[in-house]
């Protein structure tokens, strides 16, 4: 399953009301749409999303800002996912990224940077499952 990525519009991206621009830039870019779904996350499940930074200093202000409002998780398809998405949407602090990426373009720091995208294909594969289930994936795509 190399060729799937788990992206969330964040927050940010949806009071800024980026969500659909967003959607076209990631679909132009080739990524087909597998599931999608808009949440109100809590601190528990944010908190397991993001587990891995847990002992991070910028994890209460993380979880604070996950659960300040919906976000859109999507599952992608595409040759190359995780690498080909992290390349769209640039380096974590968007003051780093490069021109044209989605956080270059649309985010207004290290935090509130518009978008997650899956770092590895095992996490794209835990991620994915932390918002679809199996079932769910398979009656919306056949797969
Ligand atoms: P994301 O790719 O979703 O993975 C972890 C998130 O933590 C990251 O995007 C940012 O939103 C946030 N983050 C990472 N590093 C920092 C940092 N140094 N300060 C604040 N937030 C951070």
């Amino acid at each position: 399953m190399g060729n799937r990525t788990l992206a969330i519009l964040k927050p940010d991206c949806i009071r800024k009301n980026l969500a659909g621009e967003v959607i076209a830039k990631i679909q132009g870019a080739g990524f087909k749409v597998l599931a999608m779904k808009m949440v109100k996350l809590n601190k528990d499940s944010a908190g397991g999303f993001y587990e891995i930074h847990k002992k991070r200093p910028f994890f209460n202000d993380l979880l604070e800002f996950m659960t300040s409002g919906p976000c859109m998780p999507i599952a992608l398809e595409k040759e190359n996912a995780v690498s080909d998405f992290r390349k769209l949407i640039g380096a974590t602090n968007p003051a780093n990224a490069d021109e044209g990426t989605i956080r270059k373009l649309y985010a207004d720091g290290i935090e509130q940077n518009i978008v997650h995208g899956s770092d590895s294909d095992e996490n794209a594969n835990i991620e994915i499952s932390h918002f679809f289930s199996r079932k769910e994936l398979l009656e919306i795509n056949g797969f």
